[in-house]
């Protein structure tokens, strides 16, 4: 058996790693319809990232950040900003995957500002291709994710901040059980202006047995089951 049939076989069963015990880099799976695979955002994604943002401009742009007046500009080519994805990625405060749903690029989910010493804190930020939307392939993405910085990069607490605007996004947090802690006024830049926020978080304590078990069990909807 092919090593990437093999993992399929396994990750119908639970979610497995392609490197145990590594925090970074690493290739998560799990699921069965789909497979949904997270594996480091990589150079030769840029023709299907340039093609699937073009596709999506409208469905993503209301919540793209966007640099605020007077920051330093965004890197200009794909490929400047998956070099310095990765060092940062090296230097341990920033885990940029990329999802693939049935081995086909699908979107992102990145742990942002990874913070160590007494925080042991990183915050979650996420987009999916239109085409895949309403497959419930984000909340299985995120709760790999999160598990993934539990359990394996030894995180405490992750945090995912959503506009009030988002309904999309906020059945993400819902449905994985994530807890809303506060509200944070004009807290980033998006979509050309300074933008509220809801502020939700979960810590390592609150989800011992971890998030994609609770996704599992609750059927897709860990609100639902309540
Ligand atoms: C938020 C987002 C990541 C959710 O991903 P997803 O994989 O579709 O998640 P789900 O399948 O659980 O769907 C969540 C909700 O989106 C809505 N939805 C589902 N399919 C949809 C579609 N084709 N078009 C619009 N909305 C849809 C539904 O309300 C769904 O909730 P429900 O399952 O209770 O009906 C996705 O909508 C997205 O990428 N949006 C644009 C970028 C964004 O908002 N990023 C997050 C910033 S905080």
């Amino acid at each position: 058996m092919k090593p990437d049939e093999q993992l399929r076989r396994l990750a119908r069963e639970r979610m497995i790693t392609s490197t145990p015990g590594q925090a970074w880099p690493n290739r998560l799976m799990s699921g069965t319809d789909p497979v949904v695979t997270l594996r480091p955002i990589r150079r030769s994604d840029a023709r299907v990232w340039r093609a699937v943002r073009r596709r999506n401009q409208v469905w993503l742009s209301p919540w793209d950040a966007t640099v605020p007046p007077g920051a330093d500009a965004r890197p200009t080519t794909f490929g400047t900003l998956v070099r310095r994805l990765a060092k940062a990625a090296r230097r341990g405060t920033t885990y940029p995957f990329v999802i693939e749903v049935d081995g086909r690029f699908a979107g992102q989910v990145s742990i942002n500002n990874i913070v160590r010493g007494s925080a042991q804190f990183a915050s979650v930020g996420y987009w999916i291709d239109q085409e895949y939307a309403g497959r419930g392939v984000m909340p299985r993405a995120v709760a790999m994710a999160v598990d993934h910085c539990f359990f394996t990069a030894k995180l405490h607490r992750l945090e995912v901040c959503i506009r009030p605007e988002n309904t999309n996004s906020l059945r993400v947090v819902e449905k994985l059980g994530i807890r809303e802690i506060g509200y944070a006024p004009r807290f980033l830049h998006i979509d050309g202006e300074w933008r509220d926020h809801r502020i939700f978080a979960i810590t390592r304590e609150e989800a011992p047995r971890g998030l994609l078990a609770r996704l599992e069990e609750s059927g897709g909807d860990a609100s639902a089951a309540r």
